[in-house]
């Protein structure tokens, strides 16, 4: 961008962002964001997070009004933990494509064939998919919600590539279902070899939700959050980040004294860049688009999700 673009663009985030705090105020919201946003999004945000972090607050919060800047399952999740707030987002577009690759119907197949089994969801699921759950968990608990189940057998939707994590570190059978993230399965090793040639003192931190020969080659494994917190305790100095790119903006706070790579420049959830500042100022204004989920499945959904919560 030219200089005069840029200061146009700075001008124009100002005024935003004084909005922004006027309204705030005066529909008494808080605005949560998740690491994969904007960095514009994620500097106004009261907490910025992971998936598990984002629903803890949505949970605790008094405020009237939850400003769910993530993608749409978020949001739902939010409203389903907290039915009596209002909870508005940027933009109904930016929804999960994981979410949308296991329906019910498939679910319930899964279920009569395996009645046994105890079926843990991802977060990244629909309300509707949770109504059929019954403990969610997040890629920060999942090894240890699954171990907390009772029984030796596990239906796992719908991420077959933290599924496969977990089944590493868990006894009991899952039967996993075959979804997974577009933007952290684009990630081959060929990208990480790559990188690691060229930044040979590098740490490679890398999220569950990456193919499994991919994870097998990170120094460290875990979710956004905790991928942040090693890298900021981390002896090293240089990372090769596997994971999606917005963590970049936490990292930086974080540990300013570090340099993140991140590992391809495809990293990059376009589902959760959909929205941006000035969305996010005119959901508050208008107070649309809201999140709606139907009593009857938000009744069984908060269930799984407060089961988790639960998991100590
Ligand atoms: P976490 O927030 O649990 O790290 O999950 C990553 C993700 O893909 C969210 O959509
Ligand atoms: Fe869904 Fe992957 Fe985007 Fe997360 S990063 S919202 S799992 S597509």
């Amino acid at each position: 961008m030219e200089a005069l673009a840029l200061e146009r663009k700075a001008e124009q985030n100002r005024e935003l962002r004084e909005r922004l705090l006027q309204l705030k105020k005066e529909r008494n919201a808080i605005i949560l964001a998740h690491y994969y946003q904007r960095d514009e999004i994620q500097e106004v945000a009261d907490f910025r997070g992971d998936s598990f972090l984002l629903a803890q607050k949505a949970a605790a919060t008094d405020a009237d009004v939850i400003v769910f800047c993530g993608v749409h399952f978020m949001g739902e999740s939010a409203k389903i933990l907290a039915p009596n707030k209002t909870v508005i987002i940027p933009d109904e577009r930016a929804g999960c494509p994981m979410a949308d690759m296991v329906n019910v119907d498939g679910l319930r197949k899964l279920k009569a064939e395996h009645p046994n089994a105890t079926v843990v969801t991802y977060i990244n699921s629909s309300a509707e998919i949770k109504a059929e759950t019954d403990i969610c968990c997040t890629s920060a608990n999942a090894v240890k919600v699954v171990n907390s189940v009772e029984g030796d057998e596990v239906i796992w939707v719908p991420d077959k590539n933290l599924g496969h994590y977990v089944q590493q570190h868990t006894d009991k059978k899952m039967i996993i279902w075959e979804g997974y993230c577009n933007t952290h399965d684009m990630l081959t090793v060929k990208d990480v070899e790559e990188m690691k040639a060229k930044y040979p003192n590098a740490e490679f931190v890398v999220h569950p939700e990456c193919r499994p020969e991919v994870v097998e080659l990170g120094d460290f494994v875990g979710s956004t959050t905790a991928i942040i917190k090693y890298c900021k305790e981390s002896k090293a100095k240089e990372f090769i980040v596997g994971t999606e790119d917005g963590t970049g903006y936490q990292l930086r706070l974080d540990s300013p004294d570090k340099t993140f790579h991140f590992a391809s420049k495809y990293l990059v959830c376009p589902n959760m860049k959909v929205n941006n500042l000035k969305k996010l100022v005119r959901c508050l204004e208008n107070m649309q688009p809201q999140i709606y989920v139907p009593p009857q499945i938000a009744d069984k959904a908060r269930l799984s999700l407060e089961r988790m919560l639960q998991v100590k």
